[in-house]
């Protein structure tokens, strides 16, 4: 009769990841609500991206690794990486990663990529950053990436959410963008959050969408509608919300760039679930 020794693992054994992936550690997580969510890992050396681009982040789940696409939140000088993330009850990644805490193990593949990224517009007079809901998270890198101040005058961020308590996050980092050391003098002069929700209570309402065409987003910040000769935007929400922004910027003159050919406005998504 044959038999042999069950091999034991010990419970930390390190998985054999492929090439193509770090390992880094949770060195903090910030609960915003019962549905958002902000976490940092540790950044590897080697690891290089640009401001406002996303990567794919994953953790192992049934043995298995499962990875969504995730907008780098930090900027691109930051010795960490950080993350802002929705909570989806049932979602294959999210419902495990809003668990995670301090020391456990996220994976982050190797290649970040993106549009949403300075070297995609051409300069400008006025920066928009359009966001609803976790879309915020690449312009938490870009505010804090002094390229940003120095390639446009104004810098308005929008963030529009269905309730007040997802606006937290932004208000936050925008206050503390200010003191920075790095960026701070030129985010107090040149950068303007506009916050609104559409659902709850607020003193700014409406959709993004609908402020844009009824002119009010324009009127509040005291300066001329959208137009191709002062005006780069860059767009970041739902599929829904990514659709109707393009269509406004073009029927607004506005020309989409690209990583190899930078024009007036890019559009990405970051979302997962
Ligand atoms: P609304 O409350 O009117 O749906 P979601 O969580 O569904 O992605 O929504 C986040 C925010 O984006 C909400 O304020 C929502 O408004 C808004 N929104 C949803 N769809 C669009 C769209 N097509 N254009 C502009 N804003 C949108």
């Amino acid at each position: 009769m044959y038999t042999s020794d069950p091999i034991i693992m010990p419970k930390d054994a390190p998985v054999d990841l492929p090439a193509n992936v770090f390992a880094e550690t949770v060195t903090s997580v910030t609960h915003y609500t019962d549905t958002l969510f902000a976490f940092r890992i540790t950044r590897p050396a080697s690891f290089r991206f640009r401001s406002g681009e996303f990567v794919m982040i994953g953790l192992m789940i049934d043995g298995k690794p499962l990875f969504r696409a995730y907008s780098i939140a930090s900027p691109s000088w930051d010795e960490e990486i950080e993350f802002y993330s929705i909570k989806v009850p049932d979602g294959p990644l999210t419902s495990h990663l809003q668990n995670i805490e301090v020391g456990d193990q996220v994976l982050m593949r190797k290649k970040p990529t993106g549009t949403l990224v300075n070297d995609a517009l051409i300069g400008g007079k006025r920066l928009y950053m359009l966001s609803t809901g976790t879309g915020f998270a690449p312009f938490a890198s870009l505010i804090r990436e002094p390229e940003t101040y120095e390639k446009f005058d104004e810098v308005i961020l929008t963030h529009t959410c269905r309730d007040v308590a997802e606006l937290k996050y932004g208000i936050d980092l925008v206050e503390a963008v200010k003191q920075d050391e790095l960026v701070g003098e030129e985010a107090s002069k040149q950068l303007t959050l506009v916050t609104a929700t559409t659902r709850e209570e607020y003193p700014t309402m409406g959709r993004i969408t609908t402020r844009i065409e009824d002119g009010s987003l324009f009127d509040g910040l005291g300066v001329p509608r959208l137009n191709p000769e002062e005006d780069r935007v860059m767009i970041c929400g739902s599929m829904d919300m990514l659709k109707d922004c393009k269509a406004l910027c073009e029927s607004h003159g506005l020309t989409e760039g690209a990583n190899n050919n930078p024009a007036e406005f890019v559009v990405e998504r970051a979302f997962v679930d």
